[in-house]
């Protein structure tokens, strides 16, 4: 019988996966700079969360929840996004207790059952910040640069923030009137999900993506016009903070986004280079959702990045993007006897002996990497080995303690014979120093 992974989802190999660690840890070291600290949530949540939050006639909870019932009979959903269970950890938590501020971010994988298609996946992986309390413009202003450092910090040159703002409770009944009234009007030029989302939830229309439907929502009003004097001033202060920071946006007044819970502010940010599915993230403001969770009344914004478009939009998704990986070190051993001691000796190179400073002290440029050949061939054939991964340098270890002959694979040559561990892990290190490119 042969495994394939599920439908949507794939497997991200060595040589990819070194740029998801690279971009996931530019992208944590951006969040602390800013002050966003990590929660990790669990990957499913009761079902009702989602529903609740993310809303009964969106796509995602119509269409593309992951829910299942476990053993006890509870229905829980593989979380399809973070922001709902960073809400229901602030409020369980009591996080923003005696906090004017609250800033949080996390990194991890979604689950959205969609039509698997070039950058979108049934298991794809957001990078996401929430803040919760001010509710003013500075606030938006905030997330928009952060998002944006984080885009610019994994090396995409070009991209678009599309900016609107959906009015609040004030504002919004009147503007989903207009909104019907218009599409009720053009109903026979809908397709079949949004003659229903005509009677269920208007706003929706304008985040459907087929084609057929897109000259009618062009036509539609546009819900800048019905915004409150609050509502606008908010978003001229948005802006305005946006001018100071020298951020670019572009005003996309049909821009709903595919989340009930939004407030005001909603943006997103595309690419150029990614095609269809060109959002690379996006967010916005849910001044509502806390107080709906049963929490006091709190304003809030966050917003989250895809991963996997992030590194497309990066151009380092796939084998094209893929970083080349080759060993500091390729130990061998000429006799199998000697394997154990090859073993002790790789550890110690690598810095890793019982007492040294752990990994994570040890700076990169002193930390070698080092493979050993464990499979006691021939040495004939644990030399082509050796020189396949690329590696700068061989170490043979002798079955004694007679030193260490060393190899430069680069050079093509014989180094001179080390005769201690240390002489020859400082005479690797000053190499690897060198700064020999890897
Ligand atoms: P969202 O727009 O649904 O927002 O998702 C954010 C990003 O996740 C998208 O722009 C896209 O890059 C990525 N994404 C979504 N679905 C897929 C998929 N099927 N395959 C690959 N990538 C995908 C949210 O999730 C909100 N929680 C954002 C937010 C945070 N709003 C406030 N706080």
């Amino acid at each position: 019988m042969k495994f394939q992974a599920p439908k949507g989802t794939r497997d991200i190999l060595p040589g990819e996966s070194e740029s998801w660690t690279e971009l996931e840890a530019s992208a944590r070291d951006i969040l602390a700079r800013y002050g966003y600290r990590e929660v990790r949530t669990p990957m499913f949540e009761s079902t009702d969360l989602f529903v609740r939050s993310v809303g009964e006639s969106t796509d995602i909870v119509r269409k593309e929840l992951y829910t299942f019932e476990d053993k006890g009979g509870r229905s829980l959903t593989l979380r399809p996004e973070g922001t709902a269970s960073l809400v229901r950890a602030y409020l369980e938590h009591s996080l923003g207790h005696g906090q004017p501020m609250a800033r949080f971010a996390y990194v991890g994988p979604m689950f959205r059952y969609e039509r698997p298609q070039a950058g979108r996946f049934r298991q794809f992986w957001q990078i996401g910040a929430e803040l919760f309390g001010p509710g003013g413009p500075a606030a938006d202003a905030e997330m928009i640069d952060l998002f944006v450092a984080i885009i610019r910090g994994a090396g995409v040159p070009d991209v678009t923030v599309l900016l609107n703002s959906l009015g609040d409770d004030v504002c919004r009944p009147a503007y989903r009137e207009r909104i019907r009234e218009y599409f009720t009007a053009r109903a026979d030029r809908l397709c079949g999900d949004c003659k229903e989302r005509l009677r269920t939830n208007p706003l929706r229309i304008l985040d459907c993506k087929i084609p057929g439907c897109q000259p009618v929502i062009e036509g539609a009003p546009s819900v800048l016009d019905t915004l409150c004097d609050p509502c606008r001033e908010h978003f001229d202060g948005v802006q305005e903070a946006l001018r100071a920071l020298a951020i670019p946006v572009t005003i996309a007044p049909r821009l709903v986004r595919g989340l009930d819970y939004y407030t005001r502010t909603v943006f997103e940010v595309h690419a150029g280079s990614l095609g269809a599915q060109n959002a690379v993230g996006g967010g916005g403001r849910y001044d509502d959702l806390v107080e709906q969770f049963g929490g006091p009344k709190t304003p809030a914004i966050g917003f989250s990045i895809g991963t996997d478009r992030l590194l497309m939009a990066a151009g380092r998704a796939g084998p094209e993007g893929a970083t080349a990986w080759r060993p500091d070190v390729c130990v061998l051993t000429r006799d199998p006897g000697a394997l154990d001691r090859a073993l002790a000796v790789a550890r110690s190179l690598r810095g890793l002996d019982a007492g040294a400073p752990g990994s994570g002290a040890e700076r990169r440029e002193t930390s070698l990497q080092v493979i050993v050949d464990i499979t006691g061939r021939s040495a004939n054939a644990q030399m082509k080995w050796a020189s396949r991964t690329g590696a700068r340098h061989v170490v043979f270890v002798p079955p004694d303690a007679d030193g260490y002959s060393i190899r430069d694979m680069e050079a093509g040559k014989d180094e001179v014979k080390q005769k201690t561990i240390e002489s020859l892990r400082d005479f690797l290190r000053s190499r690897a120093a060198e700064g020999a490119p890897r």
